[in-house]
């Protein structure tokens, strides 16, 4: 398994990313809490050794899971959170981007991870909930800047973010991940994903495989037939291929689904497979 550094973290390309083990629309319980465990204890058996979560998912019952399960973690293991928001009672997500109300959430995910220290949050921006929109961040990173220099959070990230945001936020504090949607049929950030490449920061895409509309493509679907590998594992290795800056967090509540996912972190994709995989946003 190829690898990247975040700051001083060594990270595994291929890691699993929680929100789905929440209830629907990642909130209240799990629909089956036994496999929930069983799935995070799967992951870091099989070498996973970055998670990526927040606090707002459930709200609180993700990270509570993933202490139940997984502490005392295991030396190396990342755990990768994310702050900016909170929950309505009718499962909506509501921007919480003061410096105190990111001091909380920070405090929020210490207390339920079990943790003295945060490795890597990622400030996630709500200008648009929907997608990345331009605005000042200045505040928002200075806050979490001091979290930093107070020894309450390791490394930086952004979510929902620009290229803009990113340069205002590295004249603060260095940046070490920006997690923003992107996958094979929804690809708006392809240059900003070179452009991080070249700065040496990773580019983690949320909905690789589409989220909560899973990916249809006859292309996909025809290209992991001939490969001998189901779709979802073809879009994984595709994004693999596409950067070596992008590290994975496919979402699951299954075994199966996770052991297919890990799977395509071996799956090799031929030249003339990735051409065709390049057309498939332009036939959709
Ligand atoms: N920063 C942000 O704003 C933001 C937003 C959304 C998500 N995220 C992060 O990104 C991570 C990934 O996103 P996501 O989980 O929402 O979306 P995703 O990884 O694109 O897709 C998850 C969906 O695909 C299904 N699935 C997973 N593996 C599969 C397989 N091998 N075959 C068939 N179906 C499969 C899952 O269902 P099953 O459970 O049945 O497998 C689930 O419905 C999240 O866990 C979260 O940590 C961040």
């Amino acid at each position: 398994m190829s690898t990247f550094q975040l700051g001083d973290l060594t990270i595994n390309r291929m890691g699993y990313g929680a929100m789905q083990l929440a209830g629907a629309h990642a909130f209240g319980q799990p629909k089956n809490r036994e496999e929930a465990l069983a799935v995070l204890r799967e992951a870091v058996e099989s070498g996973v050794n970055h998670i990526d979560t927040s606090d707002f998912y459930g709200p609180h019952i993700t990270n509570q899971l993933i202490r139940e399960a997984l502490h005392p973690y295991r030396d190396g293991l990342t755990i990768v959170t994310k702050v900016g928001a909170v929950r309505g009672a009718d499962a909506s997500w509501l921007p919480a981007q003061s410096p105190e109300e990111l001091e909380a959430a920070v405090h929020d995910n210490l207390r339920n991870l079990g943790l003295d220290v945060l490795d890597v949050v990622n400030m996630r921006l709500m200008f648009d909930v929907m997608g990345p929109a331009e605005g000042d961040i200045e505040a928002h990173i200075t806050a979490l800047a001091g979290l930093q220099q107070r020894g309450l959070i390791r490394h930086i990230g952004l979510s929902n973010a620009t290229a803009r945001q990113v340069q205002q936020a590295r004249g603060i504090a260095d940046i070490v991940c920006v997690q923003n949607q992107y996958n094979l049929v929804y690809r708006q950030d392809d240059a900003f994903i070179d452009q991080l490449a070249g700065q040496g920061i990773a580019y983690v895409p949320f909905f690789p495989l589409g989220g909560f509309s899973p990916l249809q493509s006859s292309i996909l679907a025809e290209v992991a037939a001939e490969l001998d590998a189901t779709p979802m594992q073809t879009a994984l290795a595709w994004l693999l291929q596409r950067a070596p800056n992008i590290l994975l967090i496919p979402g699951t509540s299954s075994r199966v689904h996770l052991r297919q996912n890990l799977a395509a972190g071996k799956l090799v994709l031929p030249e003339q497979a990735v051409r065709r995989l390049n057309n498939v946003i332009t036939s959709v």
